[in-house]
């Protein structure tokens, strides 16, 4: 009697569990299918022209005469935009300065300042003075010479004042002096150069990734500030990319060269306002936030920079 019950309840709720599971499956179907067209109209259609003079003729870019920011120099020059190159050194400087112009026929304006100090700001308000400025690309960073314990960071008074200048203040002054103009014209692009590290705490590199958290936070708070505005502010979260900074010599698929890190990292600006840039960074993004605990990642990211550390102590000894 009981299980003549049961057999009967079950077949009642038959109809109501199909139901359920249809509109489940049709639910994950229609978001699986939603993410490949993104992923599609991200990392194989991009942006069309989004990035060009249209937005207005002058792109700047900081840190320009080296690795990520030179790339993104040499990437808007063959777009057509007349460059704006602000770094330390006035002999890079017109080095870039003078290949852009030969190569790309634009024009290029320098400015050499050190984005360590914080007195600076004047001298580029004026060097910006008249310009109409549609992309600002905001790369300038440092990291540390080798990863370290925070109270074993040589001269580490000086070292956190200098590194909050250069990936913190910098971010923050650049787009107070060029936000301004865009807003009044109603349209702009701003590009922080973020960092992967700014994704999670990374220890004994504690500072550049707590700098590079700063630096995405703000370019999605600000971003959500102006997009009203016809603004975007993109914080872009890169993985490793061989450059004078990581000392990586031979690019691989998941350390890529800049110049094929910058050709992809153009075409997500106005597809997504946080990205990784470059689609093995960008699984890779997604694996970590999906599959890894972030006691995990830090357990292993302690791991391999005291692994570093390690060498980086034991090759300085034996010089
Ligand atoms: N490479 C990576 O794997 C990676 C990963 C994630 C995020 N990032 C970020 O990407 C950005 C660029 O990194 P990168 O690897 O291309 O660095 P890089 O090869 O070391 O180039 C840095 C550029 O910034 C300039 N610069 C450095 N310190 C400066 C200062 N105090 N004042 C003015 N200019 C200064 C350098 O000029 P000089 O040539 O005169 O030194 C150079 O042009 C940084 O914000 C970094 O944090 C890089």
């Amino acid at each position: 009697m009981e299980s003549f019950y049961l057999a009967d309840l079950l077949h009642s709720a038959e109809t109501p569990f199909y139901w359920v599971g249809a509109l489940v499956t049709s639910l994950l179907s229609l978001w699986l299918l939603y993410k490949l067209i993104t992923a599609i109209r991200i990392w194989v259609i991009g942006n069309g022209d989004l990035l060009s003079p249209k937005l207005g003729k002058w792109a700047v870019v900081t840190g320009a005469t080296d690795g990520i920011g030179k790339c993104y120099a040499e990437e808007l020059a063959r777009r057509g935009f007349a460059l704006m190159l602000i770094s330390r050194s006035q002999e890079k400087l017109d080095d870039v300065s003078q290949s852009l112009e030969s190569q790309y026929k634009v024009e290029t304006k320098t400015i050499a300042v050190d984005f360590g100090g914080t007195e600076i700001y004047t001298k580029i308000e004026e060097g910006l003075e008249g310009l109409e400025i549609g992309l600002l690309v905001n790369n300038v960073g440092i990291s540390y010479p080798y990863p370290e314990f925070y109270l074993n960071i040589p001269d580490l008074n000086n070292f956190i004042y200098t590194m909050i200048n250069v990936n913190i203040m910098s971010v923050c002054q650049m787009t107070r002096l060029v936000l301004p103009r865009m807003v009044e014209r109603s349209k702009g692009v701003i590009l922080n150069i973020s960092s992967a590290s700014g994704m999670y705490p990374v220890p004994l590199l504690t500072i550049y990734s707590a700098t590079k958290a700063f630096v995405d936070f703000f370019s999605r708070g600000v971003h959500t500030e102006y997009k009203g505005k016809g603004i975007i502010i993109q914080s872009v979260l890169p993985f490793f990319v061989a450059t004078k900074m990581t000392r990586i010599r031979k690019p691989t698929l998941d350390k890529p060269t800049p110049e094929r890190y910058v050709a992809a990292a153009v075409n997500t600006v106005g597809l997504e306002y946080q990205t990784n840039g470059y689609f093995p960074h960008a699984f890779m993004g997604w694996w970590s936030a999906v599959f890894a605990p972030i006691d995990l990642v830090l357990y292993l990211g302690m791991k391999m920079n005291k692994a570093q550390r390690g060498g980086y102590l034991r090759r300085r000894k034996l010089r």
